[in-house]
């Protein structure tokens, strides 16, 4: 049986909402304590049992190729002050067995060209797509795109990872129909770019964890672009899903959307207070600041 060996990841994005942190460098280099977004995609896909990694670039983001690069300088300078744990953390950022291969989308013209630029690299394979800015979290059980490479080594078909969001954020994401109401594994019936609340279908959400079957490519070929001249992926796989089974999984685990804000100040307390050196002295400083016996009743002075 073919296995799942290769993952597309679209960094070219602008990363607007990052503005200005990500006006020289790219957002999926921000990090959540001490690793950045794109390597928690990376060891997500690696446990995944992925070997190649596909990166969709574009301009100002050359400090990812770097990032997955070896750092001659840096090991030299390491090793000759005898740092020999900080060699091992910038050795491991490219795990052995790992490929990593570049190619540009020199213009933004949506997720699903992205997509279509890895078609020449990915040929006739299934393949996965990850969304860095989603960081998917599931402590100590199966990783995120582990479990959907399970349910695609079963039902051999694409598998888009999913969960219920509140009514009014429909706006903000690709969302589902499927036939049945319950159920972890869903056959979809459609799917629809971003949605009004007051239109929306459902409330199942698609976040950045994809798994294609090669055909996609052809559905992306076909399309028009829609708003914003932009070739959305959402559309193609509406249009795959009419020739193709495609499910939807609501996977075990939390999404932290580190695209937004607010998503990733709660991604880096989470990791924080899990840190084997932060954790213990953040805990107590957050509960110093926040914690109930600290905190002075009102119109009391502390
Ligand atoms: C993209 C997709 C959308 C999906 C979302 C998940 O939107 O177009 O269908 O639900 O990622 O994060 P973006 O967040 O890039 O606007």
């Amino acid at each position: 049986m073919k296995k799942i060996t290769k993952a597309v990841f679209p960094v070219a994005g602008m990363g607007t909402r990052f503005l200005p942190a990500t006006k020289a460098s790219p957002k999926e280099m921000l990090p959540i304590v001490d690793k950045p977004l794109i390597q928690y995609a990376v060891e997500e896909a690696v446990a995944a049992g992925i070997t190649d990694m596909i990166f969709i670039t574009g301009r100002t983001k050359r400090s990812i190729e770097d990032h997955f690069d070896k750092a001659y300088e840096l090991e030299t300078e390491l090793e000759a002050r005898g740092k020999k744990e900080l060699i091992e953390i910038v050795r491991k950022t490219v795990p052995k067995g790992v490929n990593c291969i570049y190619t540009r989308q020199s213009e933004a013209l949506g997720l699903g060209h992205a997509v279509l630029c890895a078609s020449h690299i990915v040929s006739d394979e299934a393949f996965a797509v990850i969304l860095a800015d989603d960081l998917l979290d599931n402590k100590d059980g199966t990783p995120v795109l582990k479990q959907m490479v399970d349910v695609y080594n079963y039902h051999r078909c694409s598998v888009l990872g999913t969960m219920n969001v509140p009514r009014p954020e429909t706006r903000s994401y690709g969302i589902v129909s499927t036939e049945n109401e319950s159920g972890k594994v869903q056959r979809m019936t459609g799917i629809v770019e971003k949605p009004k609340p007051e239109d929306a279908p459902t409330t199942q959400a698609v976040v950045g964890r994809y798994i294609l079957t090669p055909r996609i490519f052809d559905h992306i070929r076909a399309l028009k672009p829609g708003a914003g001249g932009e070739y959305q992926l959402t559309d193609a796989i509406a249009s795959l899903l009419k020739e193709e089974a495609v499910l939807a999984y609501q996977f075990d685990g939390v999404r932290y959307d580190c695209g937004s804000k607010l998503g990733y100040l709660k991604a880096t307390i989470e990791f924080g207070l899990r840190h084997p050196e932060t954790g213990a002295d953040f805990a107590a400083y957050l509960g110093s600041r926040f914690g109930a016996q600290d905190k002075p009743a009102k119109g009391e002075k502390k």
